[in-house]
């Protein structure tokens, strides 16, 4: 129990399938186009994966239906793939991906513009890359993980913005959803303390509106805004250095 510290073995495979789910993401951008449905990029995503001797981790997770989670505009988080969901111009939507690659688990989202976005849309994006990056620079060992969510929180409150607090970041790796869960909302110098060999994920969820959101009655998955308005999500997979951090969905260098 209590947060993994992972083996250099561990890290390792956890590397590669991180990088497996951040290649999916670059993989589906030339799709994500008017017209096309959720359905077939998740279908696309779920062929590239197994493609590259992987598994899509959601697909029966907890009953979950589909290989990837894509969430359009109002949809926060667990958005199920569908072919009656059909992108339109001026759409925003996440698309998050995680991998099985010899057991181990690399989890990792970012949003995709579909064809001309407004300025609101635009400026709620970059506002929430910029969540994850403060957080991501908190991340160093003898840091608690409350300062993740303090600076996040900070940070979109100032833009005028609502932080998610019923979706969490969470320990990844050996397992989908271990220990700890991340806050993107929370007090200085609160919760754990980070130590070298923790993984875990940040993924601010941050609303134009309100924080609440709502479930879907009838899937039991989609998560919307209570008040409809828009959302954007970010993620990576981050291991805790000697010195600071690995960003192990980084197929960039961006870090
Ligand atoms: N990938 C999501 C996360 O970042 C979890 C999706 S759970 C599912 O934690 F069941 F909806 F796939
Ligand atoms: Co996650
Ligand atoms: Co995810």
């Amino acid at each position: 129990m209590g947060i993994i510290i992972k083996t250099p073995e561990q890290i390792e495979g956890i590397r590669r399938s991180s990088q497996l789910a951040a290649q999916c993401l670059d993989f589906i951008e030339p799709y994500v186009k008017p017209g096309v449905t959720t359905e077939y990029l998740d279908d696309l995503i779920e062929k590239h994966i197994r493609e590259n001797g992987a598994t899509p981790a959601p697909l029966n997770y907890h009953g979950f239906p589909k290989a990837t989670c894509i969430s359009p505009n109002n949809v926060v988080c667990h958005g199920i793939p569908s072919k009656k969901i059909v992108l339109k111009d001026g759409d925003i939507i996440n698309v998050d991906v995680t991998t099985i690659l010899d057991g181990y688990y690399g989890d990792t989202s970012r949003m995709f513009e579909v064809g001309e976005i407004s300025d609101k849309a635009a400026n709620l994006i970059d506002t929430t890359k910029h969540c994850l990056d403060l957080g991501i620079q908190q991340v160093k060992p003898g840091n608690k993980f409350g300062n993740i969510g303090y600076v996040i929180s900070r940070y979109a409150q100032s833009k005028g913005y609502s932080v998610v607090y019923e979706f969490c970041g969470h320990g990844v790796g050996l397992e989908f959803h271990e220990e700890p869960q991340v806050e993107h909302i929370s007090r200085r110098n609160s919760g754990a303390t980070m130590k070298p060999g923790m993984i875990f994920t940040i993924e601010p969820m941050i609303n134009l509106g309100k924080a609440k959101v709502k479930v879907d009655k009838n899937d039991g998955w989609t998560a919307r805004t209570a008040d409809d308005e828009l959302s954007a999500q970010f993620e990576h997979t981050i291991l805790v250095t000697e010195d600071g951090f690995e960003v192990l969905t980084d197929i960039h260098n961006e870090y």
